[in-house]
């Protein structure tokens, strides 16, 4: 059957460790990181159109309105797939901002591969998935994990995907102060002496990924040198109860903390939001 109108999830994506394992001579830095995503997100919807068009609703639109809508990922990913069209085909895209931008939860990822996904099926375009990876890699590092969407081991500068599958369900609490982290410019500022590649990871318990056993995010300090109050939001989601790990995703600045049920991650979610009323601050379930 052909459909008309296709609404894709862009869950945001969390970093639940991110170690730094060497850089390539282009400057791009090598990542051993495990990914997952939070039943929370960014929405595309995607209609029959004769033209490309881009309308941004949500919380989080004004921060992207006011830019040429050809510099929106969203943008680019549609004008990417439109190359394996073997007639000129266009698409009204709309995408609901409901993540802060340049957050560390790869928001413009989660929309560029949702756009790949529903553009796929609007435009019922036969092609592969790597080759659909291959277009997401071109948008940008953290694409492809997006567009496989569930828990996996991230590797190269991410193009290697490792699928990994958790036994529990695990709550998660996202905050960000609501200030905006380039992401080149932290990796700038991180000192890479390179590192080891987990390599013998057999990971079924996010719980194991606790500090303590050595897993980290390498970026968090070169973060907290731009934005002290990254360490401040990362104390304050460690004071709280039944929280079994806290760490920033990605570049930063959003930070996240682990429960085991959802009544301690709503409780964390509301408490942080007062001690840190200016945030972004939202539970959700880790996918
Ligand atoms: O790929 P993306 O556009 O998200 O990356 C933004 C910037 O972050 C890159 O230009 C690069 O400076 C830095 N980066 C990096 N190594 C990665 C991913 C990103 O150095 N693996």
């Amino acid at each position: 059957m052909h459909v008309t109108k296709i609404t894709v999830a862009a869950p945001a994506k969390i970093n639940l460790f991110l170690h730094i394992v060497g850089k390539r001579e282009d400057g791009y830095h090598l990542l051993d990181s495990l990914v997952a995503f939070a039943d929370y997100g960014d929405v595309i919807e995607v209609e029959e159109s004769d033209k490309i068009s881009v309308d941004i609703t949500g919380s989080y639109n004004e921060q992207l309105s006011g830019l040429p809508p050809e510099n929106n990922l969203v943008w680019k990913a549609a004008v990417a797939l439109q190359k394996y069209l073997s007639e000129p085909l266009g698409a009204k895209i709309i995408l609901r901002k409901n993540l802060p931008i340049a957050s560390g939860i790869g928001g413009g990822s989660a929309d560029a591969a949702a756009t790949l996904r529903a553009l796929k099926e609007l435009w019922q375009i036969d092609i592969a998935e790597e080759k659909l990876s291959e277009i997401a890699l071109g948008l940008g590092s953290d694409v492809p994990v997006c567009l496989y969407g569930k828990p996996a081991l991230m590797r190269g500068i991410g193009e290697q995907i490792t699928p990994v599958v958790f036994q529990e369900n695990i709550y998660v609490v996202l905050i960000n102060p609501n200030i905006p982290l380039n992401t080149g410019e932290i990796f700038n500022n991180y000192d890479c002496k390179g590192g080891v590649v987990q390599k013998n990871l057999d990971i079924s318990s996010i719980a194991e990924l606790v500090d303590k056993n050595g897993y980290k995010n390498d970026l968090e300090s070169a973060a907290i040198s731009k934005l002290p109050i990254i360490a401040e939001i990362l104390a304050g989601i460690r004071s709280s109860d039944d929280c079994f790990l806290a760490r920033m995703s990605g570049s930063g600045a959003t930070c996240f903390g682990l429960y085991h049920d959802e009544i301690s991650a709503n409780k964390a979610a509301k408490g942080l939001k007062e001690m840190f009323p200016k945030s972004w601050c939202v539970s959700a379930r880790i996918l």
